[in-house]
């Protein structure tokens, strides 16, 4: 199962790494222009905290197919393990022909439907990135468009990952595992709320108390 995290921020990267079996990091223009880290930046500061194992989904910015490309082999050329995200639409689907003729590991990204994802694979992407909350938030369903396009890959034995995104919240999170995808990123919010059940740390703190009150605060098993 590879674990992501959507974020470009190190601080909290930092600290999911921790504790977390994190394989890399998501990335969008979005994200990467909020956080105000530059692209080079990032990969350097994560390249040195999660190490040489760390796999990272950058988004092409360019809208023309000839621009995708350049940017896919660009990105190829960095010392990094990077999968090159491509919008799935009409003019990335022809990039993503192109980039995977070079074999360079690609993600097609902004995935609305089944049948777009559909099509994203059988171009040669190597994951597909759902978008569970926007698609929810249209009014449709996401989990359940994932749980399809599973279905569909398996059925059509495509070798084609999920890497669902756009969460906003754990039941999203946990409705699309019980699909069976094999990849996931989550938000930084996210990965906090699935870590932070607020019945954990009362627990823990009666357990420290119980004990302190016979032994006192030393580790002792005598
Ligand atoms: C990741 O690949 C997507 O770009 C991202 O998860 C979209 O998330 P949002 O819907 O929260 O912006």
């Amino acid at each position: 199962f590879e674990l992501y995290l959507d974020s470009a921020d190190i601080a909290q990267i930092a600290r999911f790494h921790d504790c977390l079996p994190v394989k890399g990091v998501t990335t969008n223009p979005s994200i990467l222009a909020k956080s105000g880290v530059g692209l080079n930046q990032l990969l350097l500061n994560l390249a040195e905290l999660i190490g040489p194992e760390a796999r990272y989904h950058v988004q092409v910015v360019s809208s023309t197919v000839d621009g995708m490309v350049e940017e896919a082999k660009r990105l190829q050329d960095l010392p990094y393990d990077i999968v090159v995200k491509v919008p799935a639409n009409e003019t990335g689907l022809a990039a993503i022909k192109k980039i995977k003729a070079d074999e360079i590991a690609v993600l097609a990204t902004a995935i609305y439907s089944v049948q777009q994802g559909f099509l994203a694979a059988l171009c040669g992407a190597d994951y597909l990135a759902p978008y569970v909350n926007r698609i929810d938030a249209m009014g449709e369903n996401g989990p359940q468009v994932v749980a399809d396009l599973q279905n569909l890959l398996d059925r059509q034995k495509l070798p084609c990952k999920l890497l669902p995104a756009s969460f906003k919240n754990t039941r999203q999170v946990l409705d699309v595992l019980s699909a069976g995808v094999s990849a996931i990123t989550l938000p930084i919010e996210i990965a906090e709320q699935m870590l932070g059940h607020p019945a954990v740390n009362p627990a823990v703190a009666q357990f420290d108390l119980d004990w302190c009150n016979v032994f006192g605060n030393q580790l002792s098993f005598e």
